[in-house]
């Protein structure tokens, strides 16, 4: 009987459904598509109904003699964002943006939209950010979607394809991974307070000491007070994990993972990157090698190219001064340096002051950390964040206390370091720092489908 059953769902009615990408490999067919009205224009005995059905858009023409006379009526009918099935043949059409028109011989109509708030003209940004429920289905933004699609789906291939264990963790955590200043709290039942996860690497370090190869890929949370444009307080991250990796392996494995990301999006998505007037060239410049610096030379260059940094007086004023070494780079010192390149460049070897303290000290030199960044071109900033992580028990116990981190809550952090500890490192990439940087968005609110800003909650 269940497989009866099994059997009788095989033959799904949405199986027999046609979409508009599918449309060229049909001419001469008679199809039903399922969508919205984007546009319609009527001039005389003929009407155009411009329909997107979230695959692609096509044009389906109406000739009023060819037509019944009630079909006819519900094509005039229809709005902008009014749902509808039309049926019709797929003509080859030398000028359409996909090659095909439709002629349509039957209308369905769902709903007839009425006052649909986003139209042709101009909207300022706040109105289309409280209407990013509606905003989504704007050809730019459905767009930017497809290409974020393609970006999870290149990484999730990427690290499929390579030998890695997809190993979740958790949301809700006892302790702070990424420093203090930007958690979220809640109140968890009995056992006091939990925060909501700024990054997956630490439970990743016992995921990959279990596995080998790993990455966890999740939401994760800063509370972030900047107001940037790249800057939101929930975000997708990526972090690989590697047993057995050095800084050098772990930099190699990021630069592979960025060129197959930017290669999958140059393969699958020309039409969206063409629907964003977006600079192909620029991307197709993104091979390997990268360019890599260490802090040192990265500090050393601003300071011979008078990149000057502004500090604040005591009396309020402001002057000029050198890049001081021992502090971290900002958006200004990030683009400085990466005005030279065209291609992404990873920065390695910064301050320990100002990295987190799972990372592993540099052997020949105990000033720097074994960590790197990985800042794209276009001026996209940082992309990527990594490091070799400490491996000594007693150096990362130092490391903890020295931060004011609650030991207690590290335990079982730290006993990764008594049995069986190994050189290991990973790195975690930002998703929409990276779709941000391909579809070359100006703003990270427009490319996650709804962000979440300190000013932005709702939808
Ligand atoms: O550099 P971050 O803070 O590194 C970590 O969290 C490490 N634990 C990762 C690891 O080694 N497993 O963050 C990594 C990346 C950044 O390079 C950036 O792309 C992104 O996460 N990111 C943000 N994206 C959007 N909004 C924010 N507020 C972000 N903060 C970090
Ligand atoms: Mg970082």
């Amino acid at each position: 009987m269940a497989a009866l059953a099994y059997f009788r769902r095989m033959n799904s009615r949405y199986k027999s459904f046609c979409s508009i990408e599918q449309l060229a490999d049909k001419i001469g067919e008679t199809v039903t598509l399922n969508g919205w009205v984007y546009d319609k224009t009527e001039k005389g005995k003929l009407i155009f109904i411009k329909l997107r059905d979230g695959s692609g858009t096509v044009q389906g023409v109406l000739f009023k003699p060819n037509v019944a006379e009630d079909v006819f009526a519900a094509a005039s009918s229809l709005t902008q964002e009014s749902s509808v099935s039309i049926t019709g043949t797929v003509r080859a059409e030398q000028r359409a943006p996909g090659g095909v028109e439709l002629d349509v011989t039957e209308v369905r109509v769902w709903q007839v939209a009425r006052d649909y708030p986003i139209t042709p003209k101009e909207h300022g940004v706040e109105f289309l950010m409280e209407h990013r429920h509606l905003w989504l289905r704007s050809a730019r933004q459905h767009a930017i979607m497809r290409v974020r699609a393609q970006v999870i789906k290149a990484i999730r291939d990427f690290f499929d394809g390579n030998g890695f264990k997809l190993m979740d963790s958790p949301i809700f955590t006892p302790n702070a991974c990424e420093g203090t200043s930007t958690l979220f709290e809640t109140e968890y039942f009995d056992l006091g307070k939990a925060y909501l996860t700024q990054s997956g690497q630490l439970y990743a370090e016992a995921s990959a000491m279990a596995l080998g190869k790993v990455y966890t890929f999740g939401p994760t949370f800063r509370a972030e007070k900047s107001k940037t444009r790249r800057h939101l307080t929930e975000f997708w991250m990526v972090e690989p994990e590697m047993a057995y990796f050095d800084l050098n392996d772990d930099m190699d494995l990021a630069e592979d993972l960025v060129v197959y990301i930017v290669e999958q999006c140059l393969n699958n998505c020309q039409r969206e990157l063409a629907t964003l007037g977006r600079d192909i060239s620029k991307l197709e410049k993104v091979k390997r090698p990268f360019y890599r610096l260490s802090y040192t030379e990265a500090v050393e260059w601003l300071n011979t190219n008078n990149v000057k940094l502004n500090r604040k007086q005591p009396d309020g004023s402001e002057i000029q001064i050198d890049f001081p070494w021992g502090e971290d780079f900002g958006a200004p010192q990030e683009e400085a340096i990466m005005t030279q390149f065209d291609r992404p460049c990873i920065i390695h070897r910064y301050p320990s002051e100002v990295k987190a303290f799972y990372m592993k000290r540099d052997p020949d030199n105990s000033k720097v950390v074994l960590a790197m960044d990985m800042l794209a071109p276009e001026g996209a900033g940082e992309i990527i964040g990594g490091s070799q992580r400490e491996d000594d028990h007693d150096l990362l116990l130092e490391r903890l206390r020295h931060e004011g981190l609650p030991e207690e809550a590290f335990q079982w952090y730290l006993d990764l370091r008594k049995f069986g500890s190994v050189p290991h490192s990973g790195f975690g990439l930002g998703v929409e720092r990276t779709v941000k940087w391909i579809t070359g968005a100006e703003h990270i609110r427009e490319v996650i489908p709804f962000p979440r800003m300190i000013y932005r909650i709702v939808p």
